[in-house]
């Protein structure tokens, strides 16, 4: 959701930004500009309503040498998607970016008479304020740039420079990331480091409440109350590789079939084959506090939350008196939930900066509960927040619509639960099962991906005009259906909603029309017979089912699609690959973006 990029260096900085905000496309925007400026304080401001392409176009006609400048992609929140309400915003000499939401803007508005406001953003009003300081000569762009956020109320991650000042750009934090990259007579600055891959192996993490002065050979850092902070100069671990599409025609695509090798990096190091035990050092427990843990609670939004469904469901078939909830942030943090104590909760983010989970990280420390982040972007704030954690390690996942990440993140929540087990001195005859086929999981995955992919495609033709579905499942395979129907959902833009098979005669049963198709998950197990008498119920109605199973099958449905895998515990999991693939294909058979899905971001920072 919204990027920003800035350069100031000895190269050319429309180069840098434009290609930077390719790099954080992926987020999801509507809106995109730059403005850059010459040695002698020439401003250059181009933006464009829509994809980047257009801000490109403008470019064509407006090329600069000019060595410092800063970008944005905007997700429209105060005001549509237009070039006015496009960043950098002006006022007076300063032109500003910003991620984030002013809550104040009105109030701070109404102080702000002097100003012509040309746009409906918040951020302009945050650019206007600046400048109140700034313009009539009595503060640094730095000073005023603090004065100004010490009257704002909201989050923000901004970049101000000045056209009376064309050497240094300075940026501030609070809640929205900001990285900024040390090169060699270069420094440059990212809402995400994947912008800064190529560029600089180093970067340096602003935190919440910082404010730095970004010059070609200087960084200077320093609190909003003036002191001086040292910054730790980390390694952006990110390669090239893996930002590029490797081949593929999408990101989702490379993301869905690279799992073999994503899954592998999750359990690297972390479990022990021939002990049949699981070894998680980033929670920093001790066996005794894992021993005492009566209570997860699983904090996620979108396919996190799923994730966690998930791996609850799993989680409590081999603990004992473990009870685990898994909640919605957006919900949950508003919700004044008692947390028993002797409880732990684990905090699931792919970016490791939604503005929700965040929020209810903070709020589950205010309650002295320990939270265990399983988080994938490395250095994000819920990882650096959380007082232990599991990186999952799948490297980035740039198609909107997560994939890979729900797999890890599923499979890490899992292996922490077995090392509560472990520790509260389940049998291992109870957990070896477990333990086993996560091993086998990586392998396994490439098998039905390869066996299934060709299949899927063609199923997917089939249902391509459809605009309505259902998708079924029960136990393991609802959290799995769930996050089946969101892909389809998020990226083919079908109105796909998923229900316990359970549930069928309590309301769904009534939708079965010639306009809906039914994906249902069969999973071989103690519910298996209870599954096949709701998919009767579902045919008995016309139904046209499609059903993905890896167990014997032989009702006259639409389409089966046949798992073939000796896993049986996470039979789901293998499942979601073919939910995957199908929204995949149904999403390039209608023609729609796959990537970059209409209104949705990748990593929601506002609430
Ligand atoms: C957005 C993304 C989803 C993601 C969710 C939670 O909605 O489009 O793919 O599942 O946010 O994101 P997180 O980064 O916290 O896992």
């Amino acid at each position: 959701m919204c990027g920003i990029v800035g350069y100031v260096g000895k190269g050319n900085a429309q180069d840098f930004l434009i290609s930077g905000l390719k790099r954080l496309e992926y987020r999801g925007y509507d809106s995109a500009g730059i403005v850059t400026l010459s040695s002698g304080g020439n401003v250059t401001l181009l933006r464009a309503e829509g994809k980047i392409v257009n801000l490109e176009n403008k470019l064509a006609k407006n090329k600069r040498k000019d060595r410092i400048g800063i970008g944005h992609t905007r997700w429209a929140t105060h005001g549509e998607p237009s070039e006015s309400n496009a960043h950098p915003h002006r006022a007076g000499n300063i032109y500003l970016v910003h991620n984030g939401i002013i809550e104040n803007y009105k109030e701070l508005k109404e102080t702000l008479k002097k100003h012509e406001f040309k746009s409906e953003t918040d951020t302009e009003v945050l650019a206007a304020l600046i400048n109140s300081f700034y313009g009539d000569g009595k503060y640094a762009l730095a000073d005023a740039v603090v004065q100004a956020l010490k009257l704002v109320k909201g989050t923000y991650g901004i970049a101000a420079v000045s056209a009376k000042n064309p050497e240094e750009i300075v940026v501030a934090r609070s809640g929205s990331p900001l990285v900024i990259g040390v090169g060699n007579d270069v420094t440059l600055i990212a809402s995400d480091a994947s912008a800064l891959v190529g560029h600089t192996k180093h970067a340096i993490y602003l935190n919440d409440g910082e404010v730095a002065v970004i010059k070609k050979d200087n960084i200077e850092i320093k609190t909003l109350n003036a002191e001086p902070v040292s910054a730790k100069v980390e390694e952006i671990e990110t390669n090239l590789a893996a930002i590029q599409k490797g081949g593929y025609e999408h990101f989702l695509l490379k993301e869905i079939m690279e799992q073999p090798e994503s899954l592998t990096e999750t359990l690297r190091g972390r479990i022990n084959k021939k002990a049949g035990t699981v070894h998680l050092g980033g929670p920093g427990l001790s066996e005794s506090e894992l021993r005492k843990i009566k209570h997860l609670v699983i904090v996620g939004c979108g396919t996190a939350y799923h994730a966690g469904l998930l791996a609850g469901y799993f989680i409590e078939q081999f603990t004992p008196e473990i009870t685990v909830e898994t909640v919605i942030a957006s919900e949950y943090r508003y919700r004044n939930a008692y947390i028993p104590k002797d409880s732990v909760a684990l905090i699931v983010s792919q970016s490791g900066e939604t503005a929700d989970t965040l929020a209810c990280l903070r709020e589950i420390k205010k309650q002295g509960i320990p939270t265990i982040g399983i988080v994938n972007a490395i250095g994000s704030t819920i990882a650096r927040e959380v007082d232990g954690g599991t990186y999952v390690h799948v490297g980035p996942e740039i198609s909107v619509a997560s994939t890979k990440a729900f797999t890890s993140q599923a499979i890490a929540m899992v292996m922490f639960g077995l090392t509560i087990a472990q520790a509260k001195g389940v049998k291992p005859g109870v957990l070896r099962p477990y333990v086993e086929e996560i091993v086998k999981l990586p392998e396994e995955i490439r098998g039905v991906l390869n066996d299934v992919k060709e299949k899927v495609k063609s199923v997917a033709k089939q249902y391509f005009d459809y605009d309505h579905a259902i998708y079924l499942g029960r136990d393991t395979a609802y959290p799995t259906a769930m996050e089946g129907a969101l892909k389809l959902k998020e990226i083919s833009y079908v109105d796909a909603n998923a229900y316990a098979f359970g549930e069928l005669k309590h309301g769904p049963l009534a939708l079965v029309d010639d306009r809906f198709f039914e994906m249902t998950l069969v999973p071989e197990g103690i519910l298996y017979d209870k599954v096949i008498s709701n998919v009767r119920e579902v045919l008995a109605r016309g139904g046209h089912v499609i059903v993905v199973t890896n167990a014997e099958f032989d009702l006259p449905v639409e389409n089966i699609i046949r798992i073939s895998s000796d896993l049986k515990i996470f039979a789901p999991i293998l499942m979601n690959l073919v939910l995957q693939l199908f929204a995949y294909y149904m999403t390039v058979a209608k023609g729609y973006n796959v990537d970059q899905p209409r209104n949705l971001a990748k990593s929601v920072t506002v609430e």
